[in-house]
């Protein structure tokens, strides 16, 4: 007998599982670093504004499991989609030519998984359990002095800056790709297809760039 395809076993059906989640993902990497940019405003302001997102911990709660789930869905679909391509042609090309494919396209092969590495040392370094990498101690309070703390020793700050030139690389490809598959297509928006997807994964790599890179300059303190 045969078996239906559901939408989720078709291609496209998971590219639109993998761009519905993406902007999810996205929208958080967005609000995060706008909220984390509050930094500059002071110890009391950014402190306050973790601890009003911390008295909130239903709308937290419901946040925290809509991105583990969008994230989970994203990496699982992504992964299925690259088996997929893989199986197709199961003999490789005798000389590969990247002809029409950009750096980040190639990155994204390898920066998919990279950012998912540090997401995980990102979330245990910052959040839980909270791993203090210098001379101090983590505390669940007060998040700036983490801030200060963590950014101020080298190495921490270096993992931080190249992280987020893998994801204004992912962010900028997966964006290209995501406006693709949602169908943007008529050649009226030729320009908005091709700029928006830079400028919001440069910006968005610069603003978290200089978060860090403002601690190692003294800037925060
Ligand atoms: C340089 C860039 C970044 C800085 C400075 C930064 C800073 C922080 C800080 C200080 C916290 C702890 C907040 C608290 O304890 O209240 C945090 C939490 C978190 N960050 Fe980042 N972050 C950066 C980039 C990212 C990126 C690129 C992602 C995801 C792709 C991300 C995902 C998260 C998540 C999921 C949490 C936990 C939020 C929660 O409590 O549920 N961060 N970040």
């Amino acid at each position: 007998m045969q078996k239906t395809l559901g939408l989720y076993d078709t291609t496209i059906g998971k590219k639109a599982v993998v761009a519905v989640t993406g902007v999810v993902l996205y929208g958080f990497v967005v609000v995060h670093m706008l909220g984390n940019l509050q930094v500059f405003l002071g110890p009391e302001k950014f402190n306050a504004y973790a601890a009003t997102l911390k008295g909130m911990p239903a709308l937290l709660w419901g946040a925290r499991l809509v991105l583990l789930s969008s994230l989970l869905l994203h990496v699982v679909t992504s992964l299925s989609l690259v088996a997929t391509s893989s199986a197709a042609r199961p003999v490789g090309y005798r000389q590969l030519r990247h002809k029409t494919t950009s750096p980040a396209a190639l990155t994204m092969k390898y920066g998919g998984p990279a950012l998912f590495f540090y997401i995980l040392f990102h979330l245990a370094h910052f959040t839980y359990p909270g791993i203090a990498l210098g001379h101090y101690k983590h505390s669940h309070t007060d998040v700036y002095a983490n801030f200060v703390h963590g950014f101020s020793v080298p190495w921490v700050t270096g993992i931080y800056v190249v992280a987020q030139v893998f994801l204004g690389l992912h962010l900028y490809h997966g964006s290209s790709s995501m406006l693709q598959t949602l169908g943007l297509s008529h050649p009226r928006f030729e320009k908005v297809k091709e700029l928006a997807p830079q400028a919001l994964g440069l910006g968005v790599a610069a603003g978290n760039i200089l978060l860090p890179l403002a601690v190692l300059a003294g800037i925060v303190r």
